[in-house]
């Protein structure tokens, strides 16, 4: 089963609306037709982006996807400092990550809480970018497996596989985000094998068609061989997504 290639860029917290502009006009013009015809391309800015990036898509036809880095589960209420699904989805986003690890790590998001903004985003016609992945001491402990097959069950409970289909796994080991030290292409292969082996479990053959990023210091000098292996579908970049030059060099993987 071939599945088609998703690259996404994540800003995290970089990047003013301003800058958003001068940023896609670049990368615009760095990608040709068919590089948009053989990849998915996701833009993750910061949510004070959105309203100019999506004006840019519609008025000059750029084929990017929109994609936000957050979103809280309930439609609307007194959550203050909070963007909601209803709004997301106004803005034409496509993608929502959900679960990144500096999220978990940083504002302590739950799996529950993963789980409930999992669904938010399926409810409102988008699709999650669901993240996994283990710490350096899981990893030395040999956890993990363990580990991204708890945090994967629990960001899909209630997910019918009809949803489980269109959405997007990230395998983002932690010690390698924002390190220089990335997975090794078979190491990452692996878990994301393994990754695949409970979305079957969780939604038999469908798990076929579910896309299933790596993510964690991907750069142009290393998108291709990782994109060689077979369970790898696609990037969650972060620092090598901030230049339009790397990113251009991210997404043309195949030239
Ligand atoms: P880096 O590419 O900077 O390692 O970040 C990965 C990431 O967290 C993307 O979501």
């Amino acid at each position: 089963m071939s599945r088609r290639p998703i690259i996404a860029a994540n800003w995290k917290m970089h990047h003013d609306h301003l800058v958003s502009i001068q940023y896609l006009q670049k990368l615009a013009f760095l990608l040709e037709g068919y590089d948009f015809d053989a990849v998915d391309v996701v833009i993750c800015p910061p949510f004070t982006d959105l309203r100019t990036v999506q004006t840019l898509v519609e008025a000059d036809g750029y084929p990017f996807r929109i994609g936000a880095q957050n979103v809280h589960p309930e439609e609307k209420g007194a959550f203050t400092g909070e963007i909601s699904p209803v709004m997301l989805a106004k803005l034409k986003v496509q993608y929502v990550i959900v679960g990144h690890s500096e999220r978990r790590q940083l504002f302590g998001e739950t799996d529950e809480f993963v789980n409930a903004k999992v669904v938010a985003v399926l409810a409102n016609g988008m699709w999650p970018i669901v993240c996994c992945g283990e710490t350096l001491e899981e990893r030395q402990a040999g956890q993990t497996q363990a580990k991204v097959d708890g945090q994967v069950r629990a960001a899909f409970a209630g997910v019918k596989a009809a949803q489980a289909e269109h959405c997007v796994v990230a395998y983002e080991p932690i010690w390698a985000i924002g390190t220089g030290h990335n997975a090794t292409p078979e190491d990452a292969d692996g878990t994301i094998g393994h990754i695949r082996a409970t979305l079957r479990d969780l939604y038999g053959d469908v798990a076929d068609a579910i896309r299933i990023q790596y993510g964690g210091s991907v750069k142009p000098g290393n998108i291709a061989e990782l994109m060689a292996m077979p369970e790898i579908d696609g990037a969650l970049v972060g620092g090598a997504s901030l230049d339009p030059d790397d990113f251009a060099g991210v997404v043309k993987f195949q030239v």
